[in-house]
């Protein structure tokens, strides 16, 4: 269960225990029996509240996350790709998962879709990339470039989400259909999400096309121009004519 669920569903219970005890109030009830059942086991929530959740900065969530062998991806890997950039960033980008180059030098975003990135990040918005976050939603390379599988999103994502917690930026951008829809726990397509703000635990989010998925269609670049020019705004920043 997602830590979203997990709260939707703790705050119904909350709901109906307040209304349950103001009617026992209301009947002069004014002391509840101990409980005599065993508390309820709970699965390990999908977020940043488990040994994610534990660390204070994102040197301890890497020391947490250790040699992963969380699930299978551990197997094809040749380095873990956990993350780079300033831990204080306003902007944080989370892609999907490392490619080919990115799980050879440990780094997410070095190959080609990352030097599209590199020149949004540095012609469109002026930025360096040591200025912002860039993080994907597992941090180990899927065989063959395929979507990551939901136990490997699941095993991976507190990791993202503390990651998130801890650099607290002002603006996440989601690189391509699937970051966007795991943050945003959504089955819409990426060209119906791109281009509007969402909200990801209080963070403004901005989905667009991922950077791969441009090099194969270039003329989508001004969509995602558009959606940057958005994050600038958002940002207080001067939007380059
Ligand atoms: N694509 C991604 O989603 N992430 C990377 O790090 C590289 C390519």
């Amino acid at each position: 269960m997602s830590t979203l669920e997990l709260r939707q569903q703790l705050a119904v219970a909350a709901t109906s225990l307040r209304s349950c005890l103001e009617q026992h109030q209301a009947a002069g009830i004014r002391v509840l029996p101990a409980a005599t059942r065993p508390p309820v086991e709970y699965a390990a929530p999908a977020s940043g509240e488990g040994e994610a959740g534990a660390s204070v900065d994102l040197r301890q969530l890497r020391d947490i996350l250790g040699d992963c062998r969380r699930c299978g991806l551990w197997q094809g890997r040749s380095h873990i790709v956990f993350g780079v950039g300033d831990p204080d960033a306003d902007v944080m980008f989370v892609g999907e998962g490392p490619g080919a180059d990115e799980d050879r030098q440990g780094e997410p975003f070095v190959g080609r879709a990352g030097q599209l990135l590199n020149d949004i990040i540095t012609k469109g918005m002026r930025l360096r990339r040591e200025d912002v976050y860039i993080a994907n939603v597992v941090k180990c390379r899927p065989p063959g470039n395929r979507d990551p599988e939901p136990d490997e999103v699941a095993s991976c994502e507190p990791f993202l989400i503390r990651q998130i917690e801890l650099v607290r930026p002002r603006v996440l951008v989601a690189l391509g259909r699937f970051a966007a829809q795991t943050l945003l726990r959504s089955n819409a397509p990426v060209s119906r999400l791109r281009g509007q703000w969402r909200d990801y635990q209080g963070i403004p989010l901005m989905p667009t096309f991922h950077p791969a998925y441009l090099l194969r269609n270039p003329a989508d670049k001004r969509l995602v121009w558009e959606d940057i020019k958005s994050v600038l705004r958002e940002l207080g920043t001067a939007v380059p004519g």
